[in-house]
């Protein structure tokens, strides 16, 4: 059995509490863990950006900042194990350890933020290294990497396959305040380089998109490889 750890950004799993993916996003999880291994990174999503806002403006410092961000990832991921019912581990990690032991339930493991200046990206790249995945994706509101913010630069254009030194250089510069909005943060990029584990970047505005490129091997995305003729999916 392949196993794959899954970084689901808060801004596509609940872009807000009143409009949320999170019954589709079950569907198509209990679908991939059907014949995988399956670990779920949530993010913290419109909700996080709220709290953290309100946070800053009430003068306190980034770490904190970070810390309350940290909560709504794991209410998050609360929400998702709802949805989950059975096909869940019933509760959310709360750090690494814990979810590797969750894991010898055979069920979907679900966790969110685990510590300030980073984010659920980080904490799915790490797991992927513990739990050895054959594969980390990252579901995430753009269609892949860009040479630049598609979303406010038009001349940007999307790779479909990077090294990982390459992926250093395109997200390189990246800010790390709380609630900050890149598609993959330095310290996940770092941890891929040294764990040589291959990432997909994918739509996760369609939730289709995740059973499609896992099992169909259909996908639109960025792959992330040492090497350069990487064609990983499907699993
Ligand atoms: P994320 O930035 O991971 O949420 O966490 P997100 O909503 O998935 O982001 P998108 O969808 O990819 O854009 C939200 C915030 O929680 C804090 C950070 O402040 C982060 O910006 N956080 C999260 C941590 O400090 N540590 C963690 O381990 C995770």
């Amino acid at each position: 059995m392949k196993s794959l750890v899954i970084s689901l950004g808060g801004s596509v799993l609940v872009p807000s509490l009143s409009e949320n993916r999170i019954l589709e996003y079950a569907a198509v999880l209990r679908q991939v863990s059907e014949k995988h291994r399956v670990f779920v990174v949530v993010g913290g999503g419109g909700e996080a950006r709220k709290y953290i806002d309100t946070m800053r403006s009430l003068g306190v410092d980034e770490g904190t900042c970070d810390e309350i961000g940290i909560l709504v990832t794991r209410l998050n991921a609360a929400l998702l194990i709802a949805a989950l019912g059975d096909s869940a581990y019933p509760g959310v990690a709360e750090d690494q350890t814990s979810a590797l032991e969750y894991a010898v339930s055979g069920r979907i493991v679900v966790m969110g933020g685990i510590t300030p200046a980073q984010t659920t990206d980080a904490v799915a790249a790490v797991l992927a290294e513990r739990t050895r995945a054959d594969i980390l994706v990252n579901l995430t509101s753009v269609d892949g990497i860009y040479s630049a913010d598609p979303k406010t630069d038009t001349s940007a254009t999307r790779f479909t396959h990077l090294t990982p030194e390459k992926l250093a250089q395109v997200v390189g510069g990246s800010r790390l305040n709380a609630g900050s909005n890149t598609v993959m943060d330095a310290i996940a990029v770092k941890i891929i380089q040294r764990s040589g584990i291959p990432l997909v970047v994918l739509d996760g505005r369609t939730p289709r998109n995740l059973p499609d490129a896992i099992i169909s091997g259909r996908f639109n995305g960025t792959i992330v490889s040492s090497d350069e003729n990487a064609r990983y999916l499907p699993l």
